[in-house]
């Protein structure tokens, strides 16, 4: 196992934020889960021979990569007490070998493959991130990855004024970074998801369980208000709802 130490404020939150809550993350992370679903339909036909997974958390997505015939697959989280969830519930195969650290500062062998599930919206600078990532990525490689678009929750911070804590890039913006950093786009998808929840008191502690709640949240008393806001204007028979836009890409390495 390699074990590296995290540098700066922002990643060090990150982490701190998963590992509080990492215990119920399987209970509350539907929509990682759903968005692995859709992520494994990416995993090429013909089985790399080495993958690396970054932000494997719990093991949502990790479970699809045990299921396909490899010969070695690296697990990358920042988080540890997210990598000891996935142990305790997943049996590792004895080919895989656990990365803790930030992915933005590890260096990774060369592999055929990398996955991603819902984690490049943590990161600091993804568009550097994709260009070293292209320089472990074999020729004839690909890089598989799903996250967020910034109509994610858009409900919520409109009526909040509140900032996402995570990096929400358009569709667009994400086809120009895979560009700059020497990858192809080869299959792309794009879907809205909505979400019911009890009331708006329920959603936000939803966020706050993914280590995803917003910020710029001051005073309870903004709070009350935007919670009663919230109950006002998006309230169903089904409860409140909040939409989640939900981007898919698999890259290929240019030749
Ligand atoms: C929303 S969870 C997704 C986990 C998992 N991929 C899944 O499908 O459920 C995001 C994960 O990314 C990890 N993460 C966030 N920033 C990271 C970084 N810079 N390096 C490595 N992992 C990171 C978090 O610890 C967390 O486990």
């Amino acid at each position: 196992m390699i074990n590296q130490k995290n540098k700066d404020n922002k990643s060090q939150a990150i982490e701190i934020n998963f590992s509080k809550y990492a215990h119920m993350y399987d209970k509350h992370a539907q929509l990682q889960k759903l968005m692995a679903d859709k992520l494994a339909s990416f995993i090429p036909s013909n089985a790399p021979e080495k993958i690396l997974e970054i932000g494997c958390g719990t093991g949502m997505f990790s479970k699809y990569l045990f299921s396909i015939k490899v010969k070695k697959i690296f697990l990358n989280d920042i988080s540890s007490r997210m990598i000891e969830c996935m142990e305790t519930k997943l049996c590792l195969p004895p080919y895989s070998q656990i990365m803790i650290g930030n992915a933005e500062l590890l260096k990774f062998q060369m592999v055929d493959m990398v996955a991603a599930n819902a984690v490049f919206q943590w990161f600091k600078d993804p568009g550097e991130f994709l260009k070293r990532l292209n320089s472990c990525i074999k020729p004839n490689g690909r890089l598989i990855f799903s996250t967020f678009g910034p109509r994610s929750l858009a409900e919520l911070r409109k009526l909040g004024s509140l900032e996402s804590p995570a990096l929400l890039l358009s569709s667009n913006e994400w086809s120009q970074l895979i560009k700059e950093a020497g990858f192809t786009l080869d299959s792309f998808a794009k879907k809205t998801h909505k979400l019911f929840f009890t009331n708006t008191l329920a959603l936000l502690k939803n966020l706050q369980q993914l280590g995803a709640a917003p910020t710029k949240m001051t005073s309870q008393r903004e709070l009350r208000q935007l919670i009663k806001n919230y109950d006002e204007a998006y309230f169903t028979n089904q409860g409140v709802y909040a939409n989640w836009e939900l981007l898919f890409f698999s890259v290929k390495k240019n030749q």
